[in-house]
């Protein structure tokens, strides 16, 4: 099925501000390494972007849990579907998200993260909807601040289609 897709952000502005990130995390881990824990699938691509723009070390590693069904509406049950590859103990983790809705998928994996014992543990959301959440989270990093609306692309899907959009936009229905 095809969707009238309305631009919110664009390309430019998203890879304007994946720099700025990059930067700022180059600079206040000086002399020290990263390790990137993407949340599949939605993150894959903020991630990769983000890894191109550190200057210090960087490690990878993926997770994913699911908490959506396949249409626009929380189940609010979150779910371990893959685990992490590799320990995070002594590492300094910042675990990337494509999007921060209600807030439940961090803060079931963020205590569990914390748990296995990382140097640090930083939050990256490269979107944020803070006017839905329902559990508080602490983000470190965020991309962009949007409004409570339905968006698409650079990742995030509505059933699974449109992840590959280098842009973020609002599915008109
Ligand atoms: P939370 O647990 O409610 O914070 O939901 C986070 C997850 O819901 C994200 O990782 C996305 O997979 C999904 N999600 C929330 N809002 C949107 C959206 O506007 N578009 C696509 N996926 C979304
Ligand atoms: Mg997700």
């Amino acid at each position: 099925m095809e969707h009238k897709i309305n631009v919110l952000i664009s390309e430019e502005e998203i890879n304007a501000r994946i720099s700025e990130l990059g930067a700022q995390i180059s600079q206040e881990y000086a002399g020290e390494s990263v390790h990137l824990v993407c949340i599949l699938k939605g993150s894959i691509y903020v991630t990769c972007e983000l890894a191109k723009k550190i200057t210090v070390p960087v490690t990878l590693d993926f997770m994913s849990v699911s908490s959506y069904g396949d249409g626009t509406k929380s189940s609010g049950i979150v779910k371990m579907v893959k685990d992490l590859d590799e320990t995070i103990e002594n590492k300094n983790v910042i675990v990337v998200e494509d999007i921060i809705d209600s807030g439940r998928t961090l803060s079931y994996l963020l205590p569990l993260l914390k748990d296995r014992k990382p140097k640090s543990l930083k939050l990256l959301a490269f979107l944020d909807k803070p006017e839905r959440r329902v559990k508080e989270v602490t983000v470190d990093y965020n991309g962009f601040q949007i409004p409570d609306e339905f968006v698409v692309g650079f990742g995030l899907d509505y059933a699974q289609q449109y992840r590959n959009l280098p842009y973020v936009g609002v599915v008109e229905v």
